[in-house]
């Protein structure tokens, strides 16, 4: 014999039943049955509230009772009320039933048998929304509820608008309803008995959406420190004060080469600037001069809507907006980027950064510590390109490539032709320049950039082709001692995937070649020593960290196409290695 017992256990966070409730209006003290309770934070703040809001408030409260006979006399009681400068706080009801709050955050148990599995916790009326059945909303009031199911636990959300931030601020309740079986064999039979429990908690939920919003700008080559270009003096704005002082942060490289143009255009204007002067390079990537900022930011007192210029390389915007999103929480910068990576890359998007070193595993990871913090302006002058040496160049030219890859075979098809020149030029080639091939293989990069993170500048979707030849660099830049730069590693990674690539059969090999003798045009190297089974595999094992549980590591299927892939095995990268090692990467083209 079977015997089955059903029984129900019911936890609530907080449970509000309806209740009855009055309003002192004027006079007269109004009862309303059936009316919903009052949510506390309004009755809290009922003595701070304008006869017009409290009036708007009572109206609403009115117009929610279902009876003709009320909502006439509502509408008298409305009257009075508007006239009254000094109603009372409506009085909240505590619920008449079990309030229990629980002390764990979600749930307490409460074993009320045969509980409301609905919870009825949210401390409204319980109707489905606000609209009355005229269709009269009340523009504060004009709540909607919302329905979701918390994809982690499974539990019944529902958000109800609070009444003065009724766009962005919820009350919630979440049910959670769940299942026990218990069985208990006896000789004669056996017992089933299936306990329902059913778990209410309750909170509330800011939900709020940043404007982001900056401009690229682009400089006339090399006229950014020009005494007739305002450019970098209206990117740091205007000031209720007024500002004859400005503050930068300068890589040392550009300190040296450029210090007396820059000091020389404040000064002809009257501005007294302080720098902070950092190095570049990855070396120096680190907290510590994060930190060095911040002391110079404090000792200048950088006020709080005071934008402070960024100039330099890769590594010093990522150091400095790093800063900038610490000091006083957060205050305005501008990227002037010097290097051709840092124009065309580090300087467009919204990430910045430092490296870390943690002091228990000893291990430095690559731009470990950072944030999304977008610059307020930069300012984009590609005559900082010629001051740089030909490695430099062709490492940014490293971060162009990848998109090109990924997403333009214009872009490749113009590096293919004139990269060599342009490295060899320092991009200032006078036919390159005037025929508009060096500005537009610029203008493409940041395009593709802006198009790729515009959409995704939080990075909510991580399936990321801009990811490319980002999976096995991170690792070998971080080598103890290694001697390549980070468009460098980006290249090496590039060309391992091209090769991942062809194995899987999406790229043939006169492709494989083309590519191959781009980068080698680029002067870019194409494998490391460093890039061994060991690292390969650790860095899929990253990818999956950093990216939600999947690999989604880009891989291309024809020049300016993609597709991200999370089932590499270790099999396919040994495969990939012993490949790797049949081109000569010393020779010029293959
Ligand atoms: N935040 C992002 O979205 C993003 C994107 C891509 C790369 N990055 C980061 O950028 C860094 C690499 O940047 P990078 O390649 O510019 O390297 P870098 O900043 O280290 O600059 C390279 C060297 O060139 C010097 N330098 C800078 N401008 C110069 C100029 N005009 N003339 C002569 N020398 C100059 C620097 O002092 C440095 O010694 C990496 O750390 C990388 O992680 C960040
Ligand atoms: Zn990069």
């Amino acid at each position: 014999m079977t015997i089955k017992v059903n029984r129900s256990v019911s936890s609530f966070g907080v449970s509000h039943d309806e209740v009855k409730r009055s309003v002192q209006i004027g006079d007269d003290e109004c009862e309303f049955k059936t009316l919903s309770v009052v949510p506390e934070s309004v009755a809290e703040m009922w003595e701070s509230l304008s006869p017009d809001v409290r009036a708007v408030l009572v109206a609403s409260e009115l117009k929610r009772s279902n009876t003709h006979t009320q909502h006439q006399r509502r509408h008298q009681q409305r009257q009075q009320f508007d006239r009254s400068d000094s109603c009372t706080t409506p009085t909240v009801m505590s619920p008449s039933s079990s309030l229990t709050v629980s002390s764990d955050q979600n749930s307490s148990l409460d074993t009320n048998e045969g509980g409301d599995d609905e919870g009825g916790g949210e401390g409204e009326d319980g109707s489905d929304d606000y609209d009355d059945d005229d269709g009269d909303v009340h523009p504060p009031l004009a709540r909607k509820k919302r329905h979701e199911k918390c994809p982690a636990s499974g539990a019944d959300v529902v958000l109800s608008p609070l009444e003065r931030a009724p766009d962005n601020v919820y009350a919630f309740t979440k049910t959670r309803t769940s299942e026990k079986t218990d069985i208990v064999v006896t000789s004669s039979a056996t017992i089933t008995t299936i306990t329902k429990v059913v778990s209410t908690s309750r909170g509330w939920r800011n939900v709020f959406a940043l404007p982001i919003s900056y401009d690229v700008n682009m400089v006339a080559h090399g006229t950014l420190f020009d005494a007739n270009n305002t450019q970098l003096l209206d990117s740091t704005g205007v000031h209720p004060e007024g500002y004859n002082t400005r503050f930068a942060v300068v890589d040392s490289a550009i300190y040296d080469l450029y210090g007396d143009r820059i000091r020389g255009y404040f000064e002809s204007r009257g501005i007294k600037l302080t720098t902070c002067v950092i190095d570049g390079g990855e070396a120096d990537k680190r907290p510590k001069a994060v930190d060095t900022i911040l002391d110079e930011l404090c000792s200048y007192k950088l006020r709080r809507r005071e934008p402070f210029l960024a100039i330099g390389g890769g590594c010093v915007l990522d150091i400095a907006g790093m800063a900038a999103c610490l000091y006083r929480r957060g205050v305005p910068f501008v990227r002037v980027p010097t290097t051709l990576l840092a124009i065309v890359d580090a300087s467009v998007g919204v990430k910045n950064g430092v490296d870390y070193c943690c002091q228990r595993t000893n291990e430095t990871y690559k731009n470990r510590i950072g944030s999304f913090y977008a610059p307020s302006s930069c300012l984009l002058d590609p005559g900082f390109i010629a001051s740089q040496d030909a490695r430099n160049i062709s490492n940014g030219l490293g971060e162009v490539l990848k998109l090109a890859l990924v997403r333009s075979s214009d872009l490749f098809e113009l590096l293919e032709a004139h990269g060599r020149t342009l490295v060899e030029s320092r991009f200032e080639d006078e036919s390159l320049k005037s025929s508009g091939v060096s500005g537009r293989i610029i203008d493409l990069s940041i395009q593709i950039m802006l198009e790729e993170l515009g959409p995704n500048l939080w990075e909510s979707k991580l399936d990321r082709c801009v990811d490319y030849g980002h999976t096995f660099s991170k690792l070998l830049e971080m080598v103890p001692g290694a001697d390549i730069m980070h468009g460098e590693a980006v290249n090496v990674d590039g060309f391992f995937c091209v090769v991942l690539s062809y194995l899987r059969g999406y790229i043939d090999m006169s492709t494989v070649r083309r590519i191959f003798n781009c980068m080698k045009m680029l002067n870019l190297p194409t494998n490391s020593s460093d890039l061994n089974l060991e690292l390969a595999w650790q860095s899929c094992k990253d990818a999956i960290e950093h990216r939600h549980g999947e690999q989604r590591i880009p891989l291309i299927t024809e020049i300016g196409e993609s597709i991200c892939v999370s089932d590499i095995t270790e099999e396919e990268l040994t495969r990939a290695l012993v490949m790797m090692g049949q081109f000569d990467h010393t020779s010029e083209l293959c």
